[in-house]
């Protein structure tokens, strides 16, 4: 996959082994160490990322160049709905970018290619935890109140999600849950 070269001096590459690394710390130093208590991470235990769709964004400028971002997405199932029919989905997340990197696009730029690949991935839906007025930059919005659940406590104006497909949201309801 070619990398995305960008005016802001960073480049969003296909995530590789050698990453893991410094994309765990961007973790720790993003969201701290209570990340793990996080309603969307009881989804993913036990669940391997879709390494399709893991991508980094690297800042190529000086002093040094470094990690800028990482973005990850984990399968998940929504259902059974009250036809008793259940949803592949892709939950977003996490998405991190470098503190002293941030406000430059590099969070956007990570998503748009992302969810490019997963739309020529046929991937048709993708759910988030996250804040709306950022994340409707990329085209999410609400999940209507109670249509779709998370297994802990969380708040639903924060689960949000995008269709890649037309009309992918429609008839989605019930828990979310790990794929089966
Ligand atoms: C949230 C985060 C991923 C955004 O990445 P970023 O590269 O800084 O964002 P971008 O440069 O793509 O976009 C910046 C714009 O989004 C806005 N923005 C950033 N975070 C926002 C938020 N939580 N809510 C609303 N707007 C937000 C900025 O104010 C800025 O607005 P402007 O363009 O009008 O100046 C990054 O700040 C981050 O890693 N934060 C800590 C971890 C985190 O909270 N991750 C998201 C989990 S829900």
């Amino acid at each position: 996959m070619p990398s995305q070269e960008n005016a802001a001096s960073f480049a969003v590459r296909p995530q590789s082994e050698g990453h893991l690394k410094a994309v765990d710390a961007l973790l720790d130093k993003a969201f701290g160490p209570g990340r793990f208590a996080k309603a969307s991470y009881r989804l993913r235990e036990g669940v391997a990322p879709v390494d399709s769709l893991s991508f980094v964004a690297e800042y190529t400028g000086a002093p040094k160049e470094q990690l800028a971002g990482s973005i990850r997405y984990w399968p998940v199932q929504t259902g059974p709905n009250a036809d008793g029919a259940t949803t592949d989905a892709l939950l977003l997340g996490p998405l991190a970018v470098a503190p002293d990197l941030q406000g430059k696009g590099v969070g956007l730029a990570l998503m748009e290619k992302s969810l490019d690949a997963a739309q020529a991935q046929g991937h048709r839906l993708v759910l988030l935890v996250g804040d709306l007025p950022y994340y409707q930059r990329a085209g999410f919005s609400q999940v209507p109140s109670g249509q779709v659940t998370l297994p802990q406590p969380y708040n639903p104006e924060r689960l949000l999600w995008r269709a890649l497909a037309p009309g992918a949201e429609e008839g989605v309801a019930g828990a979310m849950h790990r794929p089966e």
